[in-house]
């Protein structure tokens, strides 16, 4: 399923590794209220903080262009593998910047700390990605037998989490009239059996997006995103209860229907 190389003990192959430790931590930071600043977790009154459209605007727009310019710069051979990887990130990121100006209603702010660090963690995950596509993967590899990408699937599995995420993004934009900034209660589409139906299908687009990538380095960033948005959708099922408490589901659940 991944392409693993031969450990050569270099940056890019111990954060590999790391990515194992990572992923728990981040997992137990976002459940156990050590929030990110944006959303429903933002500290509302701080100095230091952006609207979020603004915010969200300036953590995407970099890595929009970043895969790309990691080939141009180390000068990579542009095979069919390269191109379709390139094009798959570049269309993710610039679908949330879309996002951001034309479907999301918010409410609030983004903390400043969280813009820096959520602006240098994406660019760092595609930078990675990309500098992995240009210096690990040339056309001799790619050609080669045992590296063999999962283009179909992992291309439907990408563009269905993509459209999913989209569906329920435009759902929640939808809770509120313009200029309305009450939170309620989703109950459309996959709301209805968990809190964070977004997340689940932004996970499957960057699995599916690790199937085409191959090489092992996407999945390391597939399993620190699932740690992340595990943490998050935990501590959003919390919120959820503690502020809306009567209309919350019994059996309303995180992220997986009917499991967690
Ligand atoms: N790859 C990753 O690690 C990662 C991490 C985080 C996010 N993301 C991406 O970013 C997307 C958005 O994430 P997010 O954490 O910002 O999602 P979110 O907290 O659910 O917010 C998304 C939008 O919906 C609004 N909203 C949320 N709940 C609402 C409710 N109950 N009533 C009315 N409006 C509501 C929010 O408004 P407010 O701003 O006013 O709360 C915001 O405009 C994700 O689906 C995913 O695609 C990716």
């Amino acid at each position: 399923m991944f392409y693993f190389p031969e450990f050569n003990g270099g940056v890019v192959h111990w954060l590999c590794v790391l990515s194992l430790v990572a992923a728990p931590m981040m997992y137990l930071t976002e459940s156990r209220g050590l929030n990110l600043g944006y959303s429903k977790f933002a500290a509302r009154s701080a100095a230091l903080a952006l609207p979020s459209r603004v915010g969200m605007l300036l953590i995407y727009a970099p890595s929009v262009v970043l895969f790309p310019a990691m080939l141009l710069a180390h000068g990579a051979e542009w095979t069919t593998w390269h191109l379709v990887t390139a094009a798959l990130i570049s269309l993710h990121f610039a679908k949330r910047c879309v996002e951001v100006l034309y479907v999301h209603r918010y409410s609030g702010v983004m903390n400043l700390g969280s813009v820096a660090f959520i602006g240098v963690w994406y660019s760092a995950v595609t930078g990675f990605v990309g500098h992995v596509a240009a210096t690990e993967v040339d056309a001799a590899l790619v050609n080669d037998p045992a590296f063999h990408p999962w283009y179909l699937l992992g291309g439907l599995t990408w563009l269905a989490g993509t459209a999913l995420n989209y569906f329920h993004h435009e759902l929640l934009a939808r809770l509120r009239a313009p200029g309305e900034t009450e939170y309620k209660l989703p109950t459309a589409g996959l709301f209805r059996w968990v809190a964070c139906p977004h997340y689940l299908a932004e996970l499957v687009a960057w699995w599916g997006y690790a199937l085409v990538f191959h090489h092992v380095a996407a999945a390391a960033v597939a399993v620190i995103m699932t740690g992340y948005l595990f943490g998050r959708a935990d501590t959003t099922l919390r919120w959820y209860h503690d502020k809306l408490g009567h209309g919350v589901p019994p059996d309303w659940k995180r992220i997986i229907p009917r499991v967690f």
